[in-house]
């Protein structure tokens, strides 16, 4: 997984004035609102004895551990400790807090330690806005790695054995490819043939001409924009931000806009479709081996057809060798039960000395566990 992106941690709406406990990167982070409703997010780890922020209250705009009462800023630094009212709070008595944006009607936090300039850019969407669209939102879980989420979202060639509402297996060639690539994402345009269509989309789609797909992806979020030309006036755009909670879990926020049947009435419909796309998507991402995208591009076979695939595996490789690859691996079995560590935010990018909890280990530059690099 990598650190010094951003990630959506949930929705907007869904903190209020409670605290609420995330799980990104396998690590625990709290979200809270202070008193001018601004959000903020901390490292979940009190670093008192480790008691879980989540689990406190809100108070005087401050987070307020449930063990002995410090409580946090949103900058993170501690602001009181009721068992020592008078005394000085040393620098050090802080938690990492992560930056927070609100957009899309989610919650994007930037996990990491790189200064501003150096971050992503969190995708544009402006279908958001539009009123003459129609949007729905949902949630889905997957037994799979993000990188592996990321890569189904803008692969063409399953759609055909996959897909039966969108691809036709008689008719699976990829032709007509176009790949750009930028500083932080990708983007594609694809003629696609479809299946003839049934029911009500049969009704407006006589003619089996082709469907121009526009996938994207972004660093930010592990981002998946799709947008398709039905037809010359219907189109429908899926925003998909796939958040690694561990190396074998993703969580997949999604919305869907669409300018044709704008009516609330086909929303249950349209939620169907795109819920059973999913699981059709989940009973072969389940089961790939490995699980987690190989490190070197040698490892798989790949042809033109996976470029936008490909692209993302050496965007990949190039942030590990920026050292922004979570060493997983060595962090469960060095750490445990035994140490907490933190993904580092960027005021330790600023200043590293002076922090309680230790770092989670990165990765090597190859992306391999350090210590297997060291043997
Ligand atoms: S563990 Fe948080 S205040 Fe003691
Ligand atoms: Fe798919």
């Amino acid at each position: 997984m990598l650190m010094n992106t951003w990630y959506v941690a949930g929705l907007a709406d869904d903190v209020k004035d409670k605290p609420k406990q995330v799980k990104l990167l396998s690590q625990d982070f709290v979200l809270f609102r202070d008193e001018a409703g601004t959000l903020h997010c901390l490292s979940d780890i009190c670093i008192h004895r480790g008691a879980s922020l989540s689990a406190g209250r809100v108070t005087k705009g401050c987070i307020e551990c449930p063990y002995h009462g410090w409580r946090y800023r949103g900058d993170g630094a501690a602001a009181e400790i009721p068992a020592h009212p008078d005394a000085r709070i040393p620098k050090r008595v802080r938690v990492d807090s992560y930056p927070v944006q609100e957009r899309y009607g989610w919650i994007w936090v930037f996990l990491g330690d790189a200064p501003e300039s150096e971050r992503p850019p969190i995708p544009e969407f402006p279908e958001y806005d539009d009123p003459s669209r129609r949007t729905i939102r949902g949630t889905f879980t997957w037994k799979a790695n993000y990188g592996r989420v990321v890569e189904n979202g803008v692969d063409f060639a399953h759609a055909a054995f996959v897909h039966p509402s969108f691809g036709d297996r008689d008719r699976a060639e990829i032709k007509d490819y176009q790949m750009s690539k930028q500083e932080w994402s990708a983007n594609a345009r694809i003629a696609m043939q479809p299946p003839p269509y049934t029911g009500i989309w049969g009704f407006k789609r006589k003619e089996r001409s082709d469907v121009i797909a526009e996938p994207e992806w972004h660093i930010a979020g592990m981002s998946v924009v799709l947008r398709l030309k039905i037809t010359d006036d219907w189109n429908n755009a899926l925003f998909d931000v796939n958040t690694p909670i561990d190396e074998n879990t993703t969580l997949t926020h999604w919305q869907l806009s669409r300018n044709f049947f704008t009516q609330k009435f086909f929303d249950g419909d349209t939620y169907r479709r795109t819920m059973k796309i999913f699981l059709e998507d989940h009973a072969v991402l389940s089961r790939l081996n490995p699980v987690e995208l190989p490190p070197s591009l040698r490892d798989e076979f790949s042809m033109e057809s996976d470029a936008m695939m490909i692209a993302f595996r050496q965007k990949r490789a190039e942030l590990y060798k920026r050292g922004w690859g979570l060493d997983t691996q060595t962090y469960e079995d060095e750490f445990g039960d035994r140490k907490a560590a933190v993904i580092p935010s960027p005021a330790r990018g600023e200043d590293p000395k002076g922090w309680v909890l230790p770092e989670v280990p990165r990765l090597s530059p190859e992306g391999e566990p350090m210590r297997q690099a060291a043997e």
